[in-house]
């Protein structure tokens, strides 16, 4: 749980200290006034990167020369404090005083999600968005996971390294028994997670969307009936060709269906919201049920992306799930039905 969260240099945020509610803090402020910065702030403490920027570069202020988030995060171990300061030299990150490499330890003890205006884009978007929002869930349930995952990185690295070289098949043979090797787990890893998943986003998103059988299932990124070493060999050609890895751990995804049928061509707006919203809700109810510290949810001013019958919904299904709320909206009646522990009127970054 996140108690307080410093920030400064973060977009139109000069400085700003906030103390959060441990049940739920509502952010309430004009269009432009920084409630969508400081709940991207929260998110770049947690992922060491923003959930509606690529580039680092443009969260700066112009003229400032570094961002700061600290948050002192309550865990099972007491109090810690959990900071991360982005320059043009670099991402630096600490916890209890130490510098880390990575923010690893941070995501551990800080799980946070968001569900904002583009959570559609998870449904109708490419791949990147779903295998990123899995491996989250896979990370905070199964301890392995990020250990191998690395490993499948390096090594894809290397083996691309290879391809880009235009090296001989030896050296490609080299990399991918490693690759082969850590692929395999990474699938086994993301298979097993994903199927405990499906019952929890199932019973989200039937609240969320009537029974209507919204499923997902999960591909991992290599023909099903083949191991991935041969598949590997046998895409060389391919792969020298386009001097890329084209099989692998790297090109999993996760497809959403809706009454039988690819959610991507058949849903509205509103409903793609709605499902990406249900596969949130679902891993939060998921790590919830595996017993994990509850994570800290965001929502953004859900009351401006979703009709009154949907937007009760949604909060009936978050109320049911024990996680930590920041809530914003742009009118006071936007929060209307969310018992608020803590409100703040956000001015030009300002927090009142
Ligand atoms: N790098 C930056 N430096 C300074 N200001 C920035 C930067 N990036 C964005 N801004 C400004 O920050 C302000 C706050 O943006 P933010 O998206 O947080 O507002 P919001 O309260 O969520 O608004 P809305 O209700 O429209 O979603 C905007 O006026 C924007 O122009
Ligand atoms: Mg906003």
């Amino acid at each position: 749980m996140l108690t307080t969260i410093d920030i400064e240099n973060f977009r139109c945020i000069r400085a700003a200290h906030l103390e959060l509610d441990p049940q739920a803090t509502g952010i309430v402020g004009e269009n432009g006034s920084g409630k969508t910065s400081l709940l991207e702030s929260i998110y770049f403490l947690a992922h060491g990167r923003s959930f509606r920027a690529n580039q680092r570069e443009k969260l700066l202020p112009p003229q400032a020369d570094f961002l700061r988030v600290v948050g002192r995060v309550r865990t099972a171990r007491g109090e810690l404090v959990a900071g991360i300061e982005y320059s043009r030299q670099g991402t630096r990150a600490n916890l209890a005083g130490q510098g880390i490499s990575g923010i690893a330890e941070i995501a551990e003890i800080l799980p946070v999600q968001v569900i904002d205006p583009g959570v559609h884009r998870l449904i109708e978007e490419g791949s990147a968005r779903r295998r990123r929002l899995l491996d989250w869930g896979v990370f905070h349930v199964k301890h392995e996971f990020l250990g191998v995952w690395r490993r499948y990185q390096r090594a894809l690295q290397q083996r691309n390294a290879v391809l880009r070289s235009a090296g001989d098949e030896q050296s490609l043979a080299a990399w991918e028994r490693e690759l082969s090797a850590a692929g395999q787990r990474v699938d086994t890893l993301r298979g097993e997670y994903a199927a405990q998943l499906l019952p929890h986003f199932v019973e989200v998103a039937d609240q969320l969307l009537g029974a209507q059988g919204a499923r997902f299932t999960y591909r991992r990124g290599w023909a099903a009936d083949q191991d991935l070493a041969a598949q590997l060999v046998e895409s060389r050609p391919r792969d020298q060709r386009l001097r890329t890895t084209t099989v692998g751990a790297h090109r999993a995804d996760v497809s959403f269906f809706f009454e039988g049928a690819p959610a991507r061509d058949r849903v509205s707006r509103g409903q793609q919201k709605l499902l990406a919203a249900a596969f949130i809700l679902g891993q939060l109810a998921f790590q919830a049920a595996q017993g994990a510290p509850p994570a800290c949810l965001m929502l953004d001013d859900p009351a401006a992306e979703l009709d009154v019958d949907n937007l009760g919904k949604l909060l009936a299904a978050v109320a049911k799930i024990p996680a930590q709320l920041v809530i914003t909206s742009v009118h006071e009646r936007g929060l209307e039905g969310v018992k608020l522990g803590r409100k703040f009127h956000v001015k030009q970054g300002n927090f009142l």
